[in-house]
């Protein structure tokens, strides 16, 4: 008789309970149950043991064991002695500390892994082989850094295939290609289908079966899509041993799942359909909403289960078709599938079940003995690249929505753990929700181009821009309500083909200033009498107008500012950012008052805006800076007269020219482009005594010049700026360098190194030093240096000609300073381009450790220990951002007090601040005045004014 789903789930936790025996020390999985039990009694007790375990296999001497311990318990306000009572079941004496991490080591890994090498791997497939389980081999890693890892890897694979008879093995991309080359599509494609090719070939000739593991969100569809054109050419096409996985936590599964069984169909040969739930849930769900993209995985659990269940029905409805794989550990979700294929007569050699290494095995005897197909999961290897695997494990095992915590260590029941997913079902909708900061502020999302058709969109947007524009057109000056030109001159042309002339601009003339002043304050004079919000609503208008022409504004500044696509496009949103960021805290800043009253007392703090105010904008963020510096003063009562760079006016004049369309007629003269020479107009704007407030962005000498003259001017004027750095990562033992290694290539190269928050002194402490230098010297090797209109481009040219000769003579000094370790990746002929340049062994003294270069020239200098490091971070005139890749909390305690910087970044890259999260600004000789996208920039755009009233009338009190 046809059991029921709750008949089947009864018997499988009566067969668990029977085999379970309680704790047992031999069977090393304490541990496990070691974890579990404490996330239920301390979560952040948890969290700390998870990033100790995370750091551990790294560690090199049972003194630094002990230290690290401290000091994640200490993290966690918890103790040896409280660990110890949550140990006290455990048949340990003596020193808890010693012995808990001596043992946990080995017990760990063994609890998941399968071995450290291929023969003790063997002796696990054996007693597998035994229980008439099969096996799936898995080997630890993924994420490589560089090409001779990704080489490593690959050859393993082919060495096992060619070894182990009939083997069945899982793989996983990524450890195939360096991560450097994540948005480079065809770099990846180039490296990763010749690879899969050989290996299908050489599984082919050995009869082994090859089954590609899903990875993160951003590679899924890459991923398919490889997989489906390899395997349908000729060579391929009845093989019947390829595997791929769908993830059912993911909105997109069942689509995918109905996709790939469409074109098994037309393929005509089986594929084999791994169905999980899906690994990185904690991942993508953070990403997503750091991203404010759409949630692409399930956020209800429920939901997930239910889904798991539908997709299961589907595949095994086309078992003549694929091969299903049902591969999970909830008993629910198992015999969901067990009962479905009884019910449609499918018959049990037709389909798999698989399950992990380590995790509920007493289950896997059920299966096995009962005649189902049941395989098993594998991973071996070394534990250090197979950290984030059993970081993966551990969280699976411990998150409050697993079943196995809620099976076997919260107590549910087995009827609540039996019953139908859609009986426990809650919707919730996502939103974005910041724990802090201004009400109502969501930041813009960036373009996924992992998506193919946002990467068709934008080359578009790019090609329609090339249409368009014509090296003869004479973009106008404006201001007043008035538009001119003059015959002087001067082109905007694309740094990486310098041929190619994107417009021409006149240079504003003193005549054309003076008039620009004279219009601006006219209107001025009613525009700060409207209400703020009426300010705001232009600034919120102005945002919208640019989100929806996001990716022309992108396509200028790829052609304009040499950047490439991504991280134009998140200067696209960083504008936006500033645009909504600033209209909301402009409405809140006019309209709240911060003073007591008291009885018969009324104090009110009222903001005045200057009057006419200068915006002196910079290349390197051409869009995003000038817009935030030209709105803040806007939104705050000030007209604006921007001088942006010259290199960079056509972004300037589209933005500025959107922004004045979205301003009443009456208010256009608030806004006035002014392109021109520096030492012409720059000058004589700053000296004007009608322009009362300087926001500057631009290198120290110049900000330092206008500094001065603000200073002596009577009434002194207000200056505002952003000028530079000398930033510094450091490393330390603890890092991971999985992550240090790509965060350092990104903050020093990313934007050939024309960001002020840019890294360009990188401080590896003793320990590290050598090996962070091998790695990293191999991963330089992938950094691809070319015309960013291609979105594989890793690295564009410099801005112009000039910027090209100033780094060219830093790299001389540092050839005489230092002994030079990279300085030949292939650059084109044509455009201003460097070679991504490492020093090392570089004296923290030296001028290229000392001056800004603002270019792709980094300074590797060695210290001592964390002390020695944070002492050369602070050798330094310049305090604008820094960042410290360390896993040790007392590290990253001491450097967040000690390293001196406007922004620090702890284990991630030194660039890439977003408006209202990171606000931005630094220290010492890097700015003056508060930070930008901060809640307190606007404050410096307004005169403060206090006015209090006796309220008190013949003794009558308000
Ligand atoms: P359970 O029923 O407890 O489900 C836990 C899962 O639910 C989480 O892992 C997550 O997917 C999901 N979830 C958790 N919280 C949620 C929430 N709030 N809202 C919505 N969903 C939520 N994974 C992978 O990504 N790629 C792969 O290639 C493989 N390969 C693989 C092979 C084999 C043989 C097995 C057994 C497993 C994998 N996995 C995997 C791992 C697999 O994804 C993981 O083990 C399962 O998600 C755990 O699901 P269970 O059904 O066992 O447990």
């Amino acid at each position: 008789m046809q059991l029921s789903e709750y008949e089947l789930g009864k018997k499988l936790f009566a067969f668990i309970k029977a085999k379970k025996s309680g704790f047992n020390p031999f069977k090393l999985d304490w541990y496990k149950n070691f974890l579990l039990s404490l996330s239920l009694k301390n979560p952040e007790l948890q969290t700390q043991m998870f990033r100790f375990v995370d750091v551990l296999p790294s560690l090199k001497s049972q003194e630094e064991i002990n230290r690290y311990l401290v000091e994640y318990l200490n993290q966690a306000n918890s103790s040896l002695a409280e660990l110890a009572s949550f140990t006290s079941s455990l048949p340990f004496t003596g020193n808890l500390s010693e012995q808990v991490i001596n043992f946990s080591v080995e017990t760990m890994a063994k609890t998941f892994i399968g071995g450290s090498n291929i023969s003790e791997a063997q002796k696990k497939i054996n007693s597998l082989e035994k229980k008439k389980q099969k096996f799936t081999l898995d080997i630890l890693g993924e994420l490589v850094v560089s090409s001779s890892e990704a080489e490593e890897y690959y050859n393993t694979y082919l060495e096992l295939i060619e070894k182990i008879p009939n083997l069945s093995i899982s793989i996983k991309l990524s450890a195939l290609c360096p991560q450097i080359h994540e948005l480079d599509f065809d770099y990846k494609k180039s490296i990763l289908k010749p690879r899969l090719e050989t290996i299908y070939r050489a599984a082919m000739a050995k009869g082994a079966q090859i089954n590609v593991d899903t990875e993160h969100y951003a590679w899924k569809d890459f991923t398919f899509d490889l997989l489906k054109e390899v395997l349908m050419q000729d060579e391929f096409k009845n093989w019947n041993s390829a595997g791929i996985v769908v993830q059912a936590y993911l909105k997109d599964s069942r689509k995918d799942l109905t996709d790939w069984i469409s074109w098994a169909k037309q393929r005509e040969t089986p594929i084999k359909i791994r169905l999980v739930k899906g690994a990185y849930w904690d991942y993508e769900h953070a990403h997503a909403m750091q991203k404010n993209w759409q949630c692409p995985v399930f956020e209800n659990k429920p939901e997930t289960d239910i889904n798991y269940e539908e997709c299961t029905e589907i595949l095994l409805e086309n078992y003549q078709y694929v091969y299903p794989a049902i591969a999970s550990h909830n008993v629910r979700s198992l015999v969901h599938s067990i009962v479905y294929s009884e019910r449609y007569n499918i018959p049990r050699e037709k389909y798999e079940i698989q399950m992990l290494y380590g995790m509920l095995d007493e289950l896997k005897d059920y299966f096995s003995d009962e005649g189902f197909n049941l395989r098993v999961y594998l991973p071996y290897g070394e534990l250090i690249p197979g950290m984030s695997y059993l970081v993966r494990r551990l969280l699976e095992n411990t998150a409050n929505d697993s079943f196995l915590r809620q099976g076997f260590m919260d107590g549910r029941s087995e009827d609540e753990l039996l019953v139908d997913p859609r009986d426990s079902l809650r919707h919730k909708e996502w939103t974005p929700e910041p724990e802090a900061g201004i009400v109502g502020f969501v930041n813009a999302a960036d373009i996924d181009y992992s998506k193919s058709q946002n990467r068709d969109r934008q080359l578009e947007a790019i090609e329609r821009l090339e249409a368009e524009l014509d090296s003869e057109t004479l973009y106008p000056i404006f201001y007043g309500e008035k538009e001119s030109h003059n015959d002087n001159c001067f082109e905007s042309v694309n740094p990486a083909k310098p041929k190619q002339i994107l417009g021409q601009f006149s240079h504003a003339t003193i005549e054309d200033c003076d008039k620009a002043i004279v219009a601006a304050q006219l209107a001025f004079s009613a525009w700060n009498k409207i209400s703020p919000a009426d300010r705001s609503s232009v600034l919120k208008q102005a945002a919208y107008e640019l989100e929806a022409r996001r990716m022309e504004f992108t396509s200028i500044l790829v052609l304009e500012s040499g950047k490439p696509w991504h991280d134009s496009d998140a200067e696209v949103s960083e504008a936006i950012d500033f645009l909504n960021y600033y209209a909301l805290n402009a409405e809140e800043m006019f309209t709240t008052n911060k003073l007591a009253s008291f009885p018969g007392e009324r104090n009110t703090n009222l903001y005045q805006p200057y009057g006419v105010s200068l915006v002196i904008s910079p290349w390197n963020f051409p869009l995003a800076i000038m817009t935030g510096m030209t709105v803040a003063s806007l939104v705050c009562g000030n007209a604006v007269i921007v001088k942006p760079s010259s290199q960079t006016c056509l972004v300037a004049y589209k933005m500025l020219e959107l922004l004045r369309g979205c301003l009443p007629r009456e208010f256009k003269p608030l806004v006035s482009f002014m392109p021109g020479e520096g030492r012409v107009i720059g000058d004589y704007l700053t000296r004007h005594d009608d322009i009362r407030l300087i926001a500057f962005t631009g290198s120290n000498a110049t900000g330092m010049r206008i500094n001065d003259i603000c200073q002596a001017a009577r009434p002194t004027k207000k200056f505002i700026a952003e000028m530079g750095g000398k930033n510094a990562i450091i490393v330390d033992e603890s890092a991971d360098l999985d992550e240090a290694i790509p965060g350092v290539i990104y903050s020093a190269f990313g934007y050939a190194g024309q960001k002020c928050s840019a890294c360009s002194r990188l401080i590896l402490v003793d320990a590290v030093y050598d090996h962070f230098i091998a790695r990293f010297t191999e991963a330089m090797k992938e950094v691809q240096v070319g015309d960013p209109r291609d979105i594989n481009t890793y690295m564009g040219p410099q801005i112009d000609l000039n910027a090209q000769m100033s780094i060219e003579k830093y790299i001389k000094i540092g050839h005489e300073e230092a002994k030079a370790l990279i300085d030949n990746i292939e650059i084109p002929k044509d455009g201003y381009f460097i070679s991504p340049t490492v020093f090392v062994d570089v004296d923290e003294n030296s001028t290229i450790a000392q001056e800004e270069i603002f270019g792709p020239v980094l300074a590797v200098i060695r210290a001592k220990d964390l002390d020695d490091a944070i002492r050369v971070a602070n050798n330094s005139a310049y305090g604008l951002t820094g960042a410290l890749y360390s896993r040790s909390p007392e590290n990253i305690n001491k450097t967040i007090r000690e390293f001196n910087t406007g922004n620090l970044y702890i284990n991630r890259s030194s660039t890439g601040a977003v408006v209202s999260r990171q606000a931005f600004g630094g220290m010492k000789n890097s700015s003056i005045g508060f930070k930008a996208g901060g809640p307190n920039y606007l404050l410096q755009f307004v005169l403060e004014k206090t006015i209090t009233e006796n309220t008190m009338r013949r003794g009558f009190v308000e």
